[in-house]
């Protein structure tokens, strides 16, 4: 590690990813990587992902399938610390730690914890009010700087500032600042209730990184349109426009959008291009990620050698904080 500022995100292993994962955190996690300026530390997330049901027997194959997918869009090893949460115990116990200095009516007030525990009714578990704590633990166990997300988690790290400012208040200066990084595309809308985000829960909602040219063309074609050219542009229609831009046609969102202001807009033919370029960007990274399944101890390796390089860090920080707190 050199002495570059740290960057941290993480994407949970719940079902397939989708294209507002990829636009919205996974290709800005490339692009910050390549761009050298910061020692860049991703994880997948497996202790999040398990405070909603989820199958067991499928989980080892659900985190390898997306380490592939991972390395597939640009994640690169050499460049990069990839590691899997839970081989890094330090997590859970500095979600511990953090735990004994944030009012629990800060956790109730959380947009995601309210939405996921009406989606959930049976399983409010204690670890779906303590996610945000969690994550908190994660930013902080490495001294991150730099916080890569979609546009969802920013009242999360609203939550990891408040955090630290008490852990700093209540033992000392020690954490740094947490800045989120949100770009463009960090709100991607459900292509069939476009008032919603695009969600891994709401099915028809998303295109996943792993669907057919087939499957991208008919989910593409339903989206939701409509033709209220008189009054301001729909969320569905916006999010048409949208993704094109950000998969780089722009030359097509500024063709359709003279169209959509002459009220000669056909949305079929938006939609077979918005659909040609999704599957053209899609294309190269699903056959990647088919060769790197291929391998699945690889994969494996590459995952341990992360949890080695990222414990490293982890350890030396935790013996700085449980020093603080009178734990050592
Ligand atoms: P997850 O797996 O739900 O989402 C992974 C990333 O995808 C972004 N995202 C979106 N971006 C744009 N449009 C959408 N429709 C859309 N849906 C999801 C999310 O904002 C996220 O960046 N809680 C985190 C995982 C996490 C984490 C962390 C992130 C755990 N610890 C520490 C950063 C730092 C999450 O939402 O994962």
């Amino acid at each position: 590690m050199t002495n570059k500022k740290i960057l941290f995100s993480g994407i949970q292993p719940t079902g397939e990813m989708h294209i507002g994962n990829y636009l919205g955190a996974i290709r800005n996690w490339v692009n910050l990587q390549n761009k050298g300026e910061y020692n860049c530390i991703y994880s997948i997330v497996d202790l999040h992902a398990i405070t909603i049901d989820y199958d067991q027997k499928q989980y080892q194959n659900r985190i390898l399938d997306l380490a592939a997918t991972l390395l597939a869009c640009g994640i690169d090893p050499k460049k990069s610390i990839l590691f899997l949460q839970s081989s890094v115990k330090e997590h859970a116990e500095l979600c511990w730690l953090l735990n004994t200095i944030i009012p629990v009516s800060e956790l109730y007030r959380m947009t995601q914890y309210k939405d996921k525990s009406s989606k959930n009714e049976k399983n409010i578990n204690i670890g779906l009010l303590d996610y945000p704590v969690l994550m908190a633990a994660d930013v902080l166990l490495y001294g991150t700087e730099i916080v890569p997300v979609g546009e969802d988690q920013s009242q999360h790290l609203e939550l990891t500032n408040i955090i630290l400012k008490k852990f700093n208040n209540k033992f000392g200066e020690f954490f740094k600042k947490v800045n989120p990084y949100i770009t463009t595309g960090a709100k991607i809308m459900s292509l069939n209730d476009p008032e919603k985000k695009m969600s891994k829960s709401i099915p028809g909602s998303y295109i996943s990184l792993s669907d057919t040219p087939d499957e991208i063309r008919k989910k593409v074609s339903r989206a939701v349109t409509d033709s209220n050219f008189d009054k301001e542009m729909s969320h569905g229609v916006k999010n048409l426009f949208d993704l094109l831009l950000f998969f780089n046609a722009k030359e097509a969102h500024d063709k359709f959008l003279i169209q959509y202001k002459d009220k000669t807009i056909k949305y079929s033919e938006l939609k077979s291009e918005l659909a040609d370029v999704i599957i053209k960007e899609l294309e190269p990274i699903q056959y990647r990620k088919q060769e790197l399944l291929k391998n699945p101890k690889k994969l494996k390796n590459i995952l341990d050698s992360g949890a080695k390089q990222a414990q490293k860090i982890a350890m030396k920080n935790m013996i700085e904080i449980k020093k603080r707190m009178g734990l050592y």
